[in-house]
């Protein structure tokens, strides 16, 4: 579970709010995506969850985040870290620059947890062939391709089976296949009860998985509601965020689309609705 209240933040030595006075409260187990321009806040927002804010970055934080029944503010990093994992926007950064192979990476954070051996491969293993990355196992983590360090970024997060995931745009280098593996897998993770934040620009693939939609605008929380209402919402353009194909077909199909019926945002309401309004 991950509670907001009244959250404001200011890096240290600027004088801009960056997060304005944002409440929320996400309970364990839902999908969260977050949406908003560039410059919105969506990263500040991520280290805010997973106490990297305050405890790396410093600045200034008013109101309050509890984290897993914990407060951020008053629990130590590494406390925090067992059980909250955050896959930054740029993978380069996550990896640890002790280890030689891949397989060794995944391990990296077991390692330091002290999880037996035994256990250890068989989470190594199974990570790898969930992300598909099994043929990289011996590889250098430093020469793959920025979409191959991504997937190792999220399975290096994956493997510690956090009850937290917070994931800032770790589908940004990959391809479509590499996109649906990582939305398959953060939908089973969900299903086993972890509760995942997903800051994302693939609206399409958000309106399938997510459970819920956070629309993030000059450090305010403008929207907060499930997928078919957020991503349907025409302040979304305006905000620069943009519309899912499927809204933009029925838009531009103006008439054509069934008067009243709500805008789509998977294909499969699109479907629906085309099917109703042809003649
Ligand atoms: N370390 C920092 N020190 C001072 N200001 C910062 C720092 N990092 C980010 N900012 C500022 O905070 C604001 C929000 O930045 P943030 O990176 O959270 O946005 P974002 O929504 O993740 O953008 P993007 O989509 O480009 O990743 C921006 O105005 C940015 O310039
Ligand atoms: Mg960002």
């Amino acid at each position: 579970m991950i509670r907001l209240e009244s959250l404001s933040y200011r890096y240290a030595e600027t004088p801009t709010t960056v997060l304005r006075q944002i409440s929320l409260t996400i309970p364990k187990g839902q999908l969260v995506g977050v949406v908003g321009p560039s410059g919105a806040g969506k990263t500040t927002l991520a280290q805010v969850m997973s106490g990297f804010i305050p405890h790396v970055f410093g600045g200034e934080v008013t109101g309050a985040v509890t984290v897993a029944g914990r407060s951020v503010r008053n629990t130590p990093l590494p406390l925090l870290v067992s059980d909250i994992g955050l896959v930054s926007q740029n993978p380069f950064n996550q990896l640890s620059g002790a280890k030689f192979s891949v397989a060794e990476e995944l391990a990296f954070g077991l390692e330091n947890l002290g999880v037996p051996r035994g256990e250890m491969v068989s989470r190594v293993d199974e990570t790898l062939r969930r992300l598909r990355i099994a043929h990289l196992a011996e590889r250098s983590p430093y020469q793959l391709s920025g979409g191959q360090q991504q997937l190792v970024a999220i399975g290096s997060m994956m493997v510690m089976r956090p009850g937290v995931l917070v994931l800032d745009e770790p589908t940004s280098q990959l391809d479509p296949a590499g996109s649906g593996l990582v939305f398959d897998a953060l939908g089973e993770l969900r299903e086993r009860g972890v509760t995942v934040v997903l800051i994302e620009h693939k609206l399409e693939q958000l309106a399938e998985v997510a459970d819920r939609i956070l629309a993030l605008v000059d450090g305010e929380l403008r929207m907060d509601g499930p997928p078919s209402t957020v991503l349907a919402a025409d302040e979304l353009a305006d905000w620069g965020i943009g519309r899912t194909r499927f809204t933009a077909a029925a838009v531009a199909a103006a008439t054509h689309w069934p008067c009243g019926r709500p805008l789509p945002v998977t294909l499969a309401e699109a479907a629906a609705g085309f099917a109703e309004g042809a003649p």
